[in-house]
């Protein structure tokens, strides 16, 4: 059963594998996102009954990071290191390979620690992504090694740039987490300075990021921003369901974080210069299309991708985003995606 994974996973850290494994099982079930929105019902779209133009000819593709994709869509940071992790990244890989949008990996550190996980990652040979983005949590960020990690990290994956979490609550929720964010600001600006010219982007798991939050990233020299507030996901209640003691912390957190409407848009106003990603509850290609108008450079999903690709399907909702994200660029009188801003909003 692929819930139970084998030792012959090869993670040295067994309660690591059956962590990711929890994680996967507990995030596709109902009831684990946040009591309250992420504040995109209160945003509305103009609505052209004369675009002017053919629905052919609105075009979405832009650069990320400085590589050109067929969509300001992002697969956000789910899974890699076991042998379920295997199959939803090939399958979730193939479907942004297949529409030429960016994906970010699962965290990296169980392929740190054993690079026969690779292929929990990517398989050799298979079609990429665009844009595919590595990723390390904070923790792994505070170490003395950290820049050689990340380097390591990133030649193993054949990544174009790193993504690295923020993920407080849950750390301190989780039984086995690693609460110890001190000094993690300045482990950034160090990352980012070692790696340079490899773009550095800055993530949460859908807590949102504070202004001070993003001013401190701004000056780290981050490449982007991506605010993953709240409204989806909820990394604490899912921390909640694997332990009953996580689960009595957890309770207060259903509703906690910054909803990423209100991220997105302090991140916008306190880093005008910087390339800002909306995810967090991001449900559909309207919702993307209200963070574009809104400021946002791209949009990331997690969650319902993680379902589709459960049922072999992701192609399919990638392909669903698009199309929803290319008739709301049209029917608010854009040319492209790229063109979308607040005076689109009625
Ligand atoms: C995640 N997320 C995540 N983020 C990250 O930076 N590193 C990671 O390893 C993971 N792992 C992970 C596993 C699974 C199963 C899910 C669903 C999510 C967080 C994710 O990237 C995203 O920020 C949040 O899930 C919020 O977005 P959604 O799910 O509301 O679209």
């Amino acid at each position: 059963c692929m819930l139970h994974p084998t030792p012959s996973t090869t993670a040295p850290d067994p309660s690591a594998a059956e962590r990711k494994t929890d994680h996967v099982r507990i995030a596709a079930q109902p009831g684990v996102e946040h009591l309250s929105g992420t504040g995109l019902d209160r945003v509305r779209l103009r609505h052209r009954a004369l675009p002017e133009r053919d629905l052919a000819d609105v075009r979405l593709g832009c650069d990320l990071l400085g590589r050109p994709v067929r969509g300001p869509l992002v697969v956000s940071a789910m899974t890699g290191g076991t042998g379920q992790a295997e199959t939803l990244n090939a399958r979730l890989m193939r479907a942004a390979a297949d529409h030429g949008i960016a994906l970010t990996l699962g965290s990296g550190r169980p392929l740190l620690d054993d690079p026969d996980l690779l292929s929990t990652y990517v398989r050799a040979g298979h079609p990429r992504p665009p844009l595919l983005i590595a990723n390390l949590g904070a923790a792994q960020v505070r170490r003395r090694d950290a820049a050689d990690r990340a380097r390591r990290l990133v030649d193993l994956l054949g990544a174009d740039a790193l993504s690295i979490h923020l993920n407080p609550v849950q750390e301190a929720v989780q039984p086995e987490g690693q609460p110890e964010f001190a000094g993690v600001a300045d482990a950034i600006a160090r990352l980012v300075a070692a790696l340079r010219p490899l773009p550095v982007v800055v993530k949460e798991v859908g807590f949102g990021l504070d202004p001070q939050d993003v001013a401190l990233l701004r000056d780290a020299g981050v490449a982007a921003i991506d605010v993953a507030g709240s409204g989806g996901t909820n990394w604490a209640v899912i921390e909640g369901r694997r332990d009953a003691r996580a689960g009595a912390v957890a309770a207060a957190f259903a509703d906690w974080g910054v909803p990423t409407a209100r991220a997105l848009c302090d991140a916008v106003r306190i880093a005008p210069e910087l390339p800002i990603v909306a995810s967090g509850g991001l449900r559909d290609g309207v919702d993307a299309a209200k963070c574009l108008a809104l400021g946002a450079v791209a949009a990331g999903v997690a969650r319902p991708l993680l379902i589709a690709a459960t049922q072999d399907e992701a192609g399919a909702a990638v392909e669903t985003l698009l199309e929803q994200l290319r008739v709301a660029t049209w029917a608010v009188g854009a040319a492209s995606t790229s063109d979308l801003g607040t005076e689109h909003l009625a």
